[in-house]
């Protein structure tokens, strides 16, 4: 089912894609499935199918061919002028792309060899990967890994749209996939007209607490969506992530004003560029409205604090379709015990609690909990027992 611009908010582009496989073509695809030539995804590209398919990266309906690729690396927009700022591609080695016939089927495999999705093939094509590097994620050092990702893959890139075989649910969080059709029906049957996203990786803190209540203080809904696709190595893994939401949920969020969802796209570690990919496929959800706090998207120290919010001004108002919500760097203050920034607090440095997710790790490491001012404490309790457990 398409979703037009009669929804409250319009999908980016104007109609909600779909690209799961009616029961008709699945057979159709699945008769054929010995006789076309495979592509294996690997968990990034997994993520990119399923949230192509699932409507969530509207307009786009497959991988994108060059006419799109070029001019969302070099001034992010797609062929057609819409604002798009993070390439989404299938990158493949010359010799798995060789032998692959343009204008056909391929077959497309998930990481275990089992057939997930086809791609109708539209044009292969090399692409020059320190140019993607440089005007995506703003540097070409292999450290940082969104660039390591770009380097690691293929030099062919397979363009066309795709099907997902089957829509099946994340064993993980079955109660939580809630995908833009979904979400879109939800935000109607709660009459909410003005409905914030909130992106996440990271084990929810009391910083993000306070920006996503102020957000709630002038929205009707909260739309609490971590993402749960594929991150570096070294981030919180997803179920614990999700077992810190879900008790947020119960003590410390109004459960009528907060849906809690998975967002199954993979991170990139784009900072500005991915805030914006991230505000417009929360636009694709249905929200109106997008939380950008401090470094989003970030890593190490590749970004300045509030780059990803000033990016959102180099585009026209009502181009992207959803409104940011910027916050400033947030932390506990000691001199008026509450959370705080430095719009609302006269403290000094030394009374600002600053903890990043790094000194959280590190704290976890020890063998020890972060203190209240950091975590709610069942929060911390639960954080401290996922980290016994996987050590
Ligand atoms: S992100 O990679 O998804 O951006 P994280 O889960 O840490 O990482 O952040 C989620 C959102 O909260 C982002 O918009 C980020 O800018 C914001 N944020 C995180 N920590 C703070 C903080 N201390 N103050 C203000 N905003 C913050």
């Amino acid at each position: 089912m398409n979703l037009t611009s009669t929804d409250a908010i319009a999908p980016h582009g104007g109609v909600l894609i779909n690209r799961i496989a009616s029961p008709d073509q699945k057979a159709d695809f699945l008769a054929q499935a010995e006789s076309l030539p495979r592509v294996t995804l690997d968990d990034r590209a997994l993520c990119d199918l399923i949230t192509i398919a699932i409507g969530a990266l509207s307009p786009l309906e497959g991988f994108m061919g060059k006419a799109d690729y070029d001019p969302v690396v070099t001034n992010m927009r797609l062929a057609n002028g819409l604002p798009w700022s993070i390439p989404v591609t299938l990158s493949v080695t010359e010799a798995v792309a060789e032998p692959l016939k343009e204008g056909g089927l391929v077959r497309l495999d998930d990481p275990d060899g089992k057939f997930v999705g086809v791609l109708e093939l539209q044009e292969k094509y090399t692409y020059d990967k320190a140019h993607e590097a440089i005007n995506v994620y703003r540097t070409n050092e292999e450290a940082h890994p969104g660039v390591k990702a770009v380097y690691d893959q293929g030099n062919v890139n397979l363009g066309g749209p795709v099907w997902l075989l089957e829509r099946g649910t994340d064993p993980r969080f079955p109660t939580y996939q809630i995908d833009p059709a979904d979400s879109r029906h939800a935000f109607r049957d709660k009459g909410w007209k003005t409905i914030v996203a909130f992106q996440t990786r990271n084990p929810i803190h009391r910083a993000h607490e306070y920006i996503i209540k102020c957000a709630l203080e002038i929205t009707e809904g909260l739309f609490l969506h971590p993402l749960v696709g594929v991150t570096k190595s070294d981030d919180i893994p997803a179920e614990v992530r999700m077992n810190c939401y879900e008790i947020m949920m119960e003590h410390y969020f109004p459960r009528d004003r907060v849906i809690l969802a998975i967002n199954p796209c993979a991170m990139r570690y784009a900072g500005p560029r991915e805030a914006i990919f991230h505000a417009l496929i929360r636009k694709n959800y249905g929200c109106t409205h997008f939380i950008v706090g401090r470094d989003h998207a970030g890593v190490g120290d590749y970004y300045g604090t509030y780059d990803a919010q000033k990016l959102f001004d180099e585009f026209e108002s009502g181009e992207l379709g959803i409104t940011p919500l910027k916050f400033e760097h947030a932390f506990y203050c000691t001199r008026t015990s509450g959370m705080a920034t430095s719009k609302t607090s006269p403290s000094t440095p030394e009374e600002r609690i600053h903890l990043s997710g790094t000194k959280v790790r590190a704290l976890l490491r020890k063998g020890e909990t972060p203190p209240p001012e950091f975590s709610r404490p069942e929060v911390a309790a639960e954080l401290a027992r996922a980290m016994k457990v996987s050590s």
